[in-house]
């Protein structure tokens, strides 16, 4: 039996399991059985140490492998101790899907990578709620409170944050990637009279994250359909970075529903061929080293040098709560996003802001600038000392030109 150790700190779900001679094939390395086999043992340890073995069955329900899907990146042999780490990356009202990493200790090594998809069923093999200390345990983000809703849009199931009076004018605020919807929260806080409408789109945050289905035509058609959900008919529009591209595809296909619009931290064009090899690799990088690596990688391009501890600390909180098939499903979306400079000529006559961060090294000023001068009457607002986050690293500055423009709109 393969021996266990005590995980580093409570709130990581880490397992050490050492590989045994009698699991090997005849050529020494560990066998395919013996690799599931050791995923499920981690699995089941980590609920030992949690919130007990029994943790379905006191609730009458058992979680019942859907699917499974394993990458082998290196042998292991007899005496590795591989350590495996687990973590939620969807977790619905019935089902759950699971990630688990082994590595070898002696040399960090990859040596694979497991995703299981799991529907909890009672003893008549009817879906029921996953039981709640299964998410606790393992750091799942609470489904839902406060004012956040669950609202299912073409079969997927989002977190929408809505706040203010039903009968106020709404905006609709539509995050980038890999963020979601609470980068938002001071705009949320700060901008009372109207109503405020800041969901997660597919894949981010707390809305589902389905492994496939997704595209720039999809986040919007999401959009569309919680509007009506919501019974809103008319928004103006937010859009931050990947927000922008989504709000670009509003605009294509609902227009009418778009009352004023404000792009912040943003680009027209599509990615040139070497943006679009960067975003496969991202996409790999996600897939073999979870969240947490896109945080590493992305964090110090986003926010300006200089920013603050909180802002640091709030963006990478978003970046690793992201799921891995959203994270996946944003690249391949946001690479095969079409040419928006087109439309910017086509916007005249709607009331049009460009925010940017004075220090954006994504989607510089003079970019913001170029694109304004495209969009008949637009106007550029540069936000002092932010990077590519301006909510969240000048959230003040930030609340005060929204709630400039927007106020600009009620007088005309
Ligand atoms: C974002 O902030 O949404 C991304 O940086 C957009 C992108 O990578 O094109």
């Amino acid at each position: 039996m393969p021996t266990t150790d005590t995980p580093d700190h409570a709130d990581v779900p880490e397992i050490d399991l050492t590989v045994y001679p009698d699991e090997c094939d005849a050529f020494g390395h560990l066998n395919q059985a013996s690799f599931l086999s050791l995923f499920e043992r981690a699995r089941w340890e980590m609920l030992a140490r949690g919130p007990g073995m029994d943790v379905f069955s006191r609730m009458g329900a058992w979680p019942a492998v859907r699917r499974t899907a394993i990458d082998y990146h290196a042998a292991a042999f007899p005496g590795d101790v591989l350590r495996f780490s687990q973590a939620l990356v969807h977790h619905g009202r019935t089902s759950f899907t699971m990630r688990q990493t082994a590595r070898r200790v002696r040399d960090d090594a990859l040596i694979a990578t497991a995703e299981f998809v799991f529907v909890t069923i009672n003893r008549e093999g009817r879906p029921v709620p996953v039981p709640e200390e299964v998410g606790r345990s393992m750091n799942a983000r609470p489904l839902v409170a406060g004012d956040v809703q669950r609202v299912t849009v073409n079969g997927v199931s989002l977190a929408v944050e809505v706040q203010g009076p039903a009968d106020a004018p709404a905006v609709l605020f539509v995050h980038g990637y890999p963020l979601n919807r609470t980068m938002w929260a001071d705009q949320l806080a700060a901008l009372d009279g109207w109503r405020r409408i800041a969901p997660d789109l597919r894949g981010m945050g707390q809305s589902d994250a389905p492994d496939l289905g997704y595209s720039i035509t999809t986040y919007a058609a999401d959009l569309a359909a919680l509007l009506d959900t919501l019974g809103v008919e008319e928004v103006v529009l937010v859009g931050l970075s990947m927000g922008g591209y989504v709000a670009f595809e509003l605009l294509r296909r609902h227009r009418g529903r778009v009352r004023a619009l404000v792009l912040m931290d943003t680009r027209a064009e599509p990615d040139s061929a070497e943006g679009k090899r960067a975003r496969d690799a991202a996409a790999a990088q996600a897939r073999e080293g979870g969240a947490k690596a896109i945080a590493d990688q992305m964090l110090g391009r986003m926010l300006a040098d200089g920013a603050s501890p909180e802002a640091l600390t709030r963006t990478r909180r978003m970046i690793e709560a992201a799921p891995v098939p959203g994270i996946v499903g944003a690249l391949a979306a946001m690479r095969d996003r079409p040419d928006s400079a087109p439309l910017l000529p086509t916007l005249e006559g709607l009331p049009t802001l460009v925010v940017v961060g004075e220090h954006d090294a994504l989607t510089p000023p003079d970019a913001a600038r170029r694109m304004a001068e495209a969009i008949p009457g637009a106007r550029v607002e540069v936000i002092p000392g932010a990077g590519h986050l301006p909510p969240v690293e000048q959230a003040e500055a930030t609340s005060r030109i929204l709630r400039e423009f927007l106020n600009g709109l009620r007088t005309e």
